[in-house]
């Protein structure tokens, strides 16, 4: 396949807490294997996201930590920052949405959609707290939901059937924040018009029948059944101001969180082409009919990327049922795919931070490899369904699998050679076995990467553990240890058939293990960088404050996706093991630590 420009885009993290692994498997560690994929493939990829500042979830934690939105905003921009860092996630840009250049590209996507008629203003009623007198958004109201009667439902959605609600809608409201029930009163608030898109969307989700994962296209398709004007500004002082005269300098109006974030895939693609010396360069993601945008996220935020992000960018073009004319910055693509995981639970329960049903990833990289966490997420992640974190599972995985398969390949092949011969060998006659060996492994990258290319990070990684564990068989049948004195040359052309498979093995683990992967690149002899690294820098806008991003030259690094020959002659030294064997009495130390809270 030709080359073709790929935008991967990851969820961005609300700035309220320090990031735990619930988070991470579903929106991060799946965007990063899937990008660091597509460069392999020879596709400029752009992965951008950030901190997600504004809106109630923020207001919220700073009123629990007495600080102010702004001063929470900073301290867990750069905590997220340093989380998603050590996980090695190569975005191209992590940045946050209280930046400069993300309030202007709102505002003009809201005055784009303003000036083709697909935001007016309109009175409603607004949740007030009677004890604060301020605004409840949505997501802390909670009720039964008029729809199915699940008593669980949030203002904004019902997780149970799915159907949008407003806090209105609620049987029985009810503050989450402390159980008291809201006051309704009358504000002005601006509303998108979605109903004048259900069109446009419905032809557009059609279109990606038997490419997307099937529940997330049912769940889209479903949405559009209901399709109600959807308000986009909030009485709050934190946020986006409204870009109308007689709005913008309203103290009590801004833009509603959920439409200043979404834009975050785009204003950071202008950053990231501004800081990278060449202001029009987002638009070869963005403006390219071959270009192709996927987006990773848990699966609450589907109705977000599904349906009022589309919405927001056919408005902004000017097809919707309205017309108009594309706005400022010109025409911009709809997503290719919406990548939707299921929810991870941790040992059955739910992650909660304040009840302590949690691990946090910082602490879960002081404790344990970082590809141990990554080759779970890929293998046993909530890909299609919920699924459960347990210790258990995590100390068999790494064990059994990473540890005993890969790790022990890697192991046994490397420090063989080292000992006996000291380099690469070259290979001698191959047996008909050898070379069919040695075509499976390189077969694997078509298949494999055809799961990739899909999202398919299970089967992807179950399929490369296969291939690997048929490399360990080998190396046991054929025993090459027995063979030093009386068959030289077929113990090298052994060792060389073994070393292969490792080569094409950390290829094919590189976007699921990139940091292992570079050790064994250096292992056989590679020099420089293989899988490129994220990097934190500081910067600024115009001399403004100082904040963090991830960035990194993911574009010299080696990697491709294919089998390369190893090179007989190169020099091999005894290797480190690659990973930690874990101890079996981790899984009660880490429950203690659960149970213990
Ligand atoms: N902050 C949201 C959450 O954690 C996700 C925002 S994704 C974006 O659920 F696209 F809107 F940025
Ligand atoms: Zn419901």
């Amino acid at each position: 396949m030709t080359s073709r420009p790929i935008l991967a885009c990851a969820a961005w993290p609300y700035a309220n807490g320090p990031r735990h692994i619930g988070h991470v498997s579903g929106f991060g560690l799946p965007c990063d294997m899937f990008a660091r994929y597509q460069r392999m493939c020879g596709n400029p990829v752009l992965m951008v996201s950030g901190t997600d500042e504004h809106g109630t979830p923020i207001q919220v934690q700073a009123d629990a930590e007495g600080v102010t939105a702004r001063e929470l905003a900073d301290r867990y921009n750069r905590v997220i920052a340093q989380d998603l860092h050590g996980l090695d996630m190569s975005y191209d840009l992590f940045t946050r949405t209280t930046t400069r250049n993300h309030y202007a590209v709102v505002q003009d996507l809201f005055l784009g959609l303003y000036a083709n008629g697909y935001i007016f203003a309109r009175k409603s009623l607004g949740a007030v707290s009677p004890s604060t007198g301020r605004t409840l958004p949505d997501r802390y109201i909670e009720g039964t939901c008029p729809i199915c009667g699940f008593d669980g439902a949030r203002g904004d959605q019902c997780d149970n059937c799915g159907n949008q609600l407003d806090p209105i809608d609620l049987i029985n409201p009810r503050s989450k924040i402390n159980g008291e029930t809201p006051a309704f009163v009358e504000t002005e608030q601006f509303f998108l018009d979605l109903p004048a898109f259900a069109d446009a969307l419905g032809t557009w989700l059609q279109s990606k029948s038997g490419q997307w994962r099937p529940n997330v296209l049912k769940f889209s398709l479903n949405l559009l059944a209901d399709l109600q004007p959807r308000a986009i500004t909030r009485d709050l002082d934190w946020g986006v101001p409204i870009p109308l005269d007689d709005w913008r300098d309203l103290p009590d109006k801004r833009i509603y969180v959920w439409f200043d974030a979404v834009i975050g895939y785009l204003s950071a693609s202008i950053e990231w082409a501004r800081r990278s010396g060449d202001p029009d360069a987002w638009r070869a993601w963005w403006q390219t009919p071959e270009a192709e945008s996927y987006y990773f996220m848990g699966k609450d935020n589907i109705v977000f990327h599904a349906e009022i992000w589309p919405a927001m960018l056919l408005g902004y073009n000017g097809k919707g049922a309205r017309g108009g004319t594309p706005g400022s910055l010109g025409a911009l693509d709809l997503p290719a795919e919406v990548v939707s995981s299921e929810f991870l639970k941790m040992e059955g329960r739910k992650f909660s931070s304040s009840r302590q049903v949690v691990i946090y990833v910082r602490d879960f990289l002081e404790r344990y490899d970082v590809d141990a966490l990554r080759y779970y997420v890929a293998v046993a992640g909530p890909e299609s369904q919920d699924t459960d974190f347990t210790w258990s599972e995590f100390v068999r995985r790494t064990n059994d699998e990473l540890v005993a398969n890969w790790g022990n390949l890697v192991n046994r092949t490397v420090s063989f050679a080292a000992r006996n011969i000291g380099e690469i060998p070259a290979a001698g006659d191959l047996t008909d076995g050898d070379r069919a060996l040695l075509e499976r492994s390189s077969a694997a990258f078509a298949t494999v990467g055809e799961s990739l290319g899909r999202c398919r990070f299970k089967a992807a990684s179950t399929e490369v553990m296969r291939t690997l564990a048929e490399a360990n068989k080998y190396l046991s049948d054929e025993a090459p240890w027995k063979l030093r004195e009386s068959d030289p040359a077929r113990m090298r052309t052994i060792s060389h058939v073994a070393l292969q498979l490792v080569d094409d093995g950390k290829t094919l683990l590189t976007p699921f293990l990139p940091r292992s992967s570079q050790q064994v690149f250096e292992m056989l002899g590679g020099n420089g960088i293989w899988s490129g690294m994220p990097r934190i820098d500081e910067v600024d806008e115009d001399g403004g404050p100082a904040y963090p991003v991830i960035t990194g030259d993911y574009r010299s690094a080696a990697a491709r996706w294919e089998s390369a020959p190893i090179r007989p002659g190169t020099p091999l030294a005894a290797p480190a093991p690659l990973f930690a064997k874990l101890d079996p009495s981790v899984v009660d130390e880490e429950l203690a630590r659960l149970a213990g809270a």
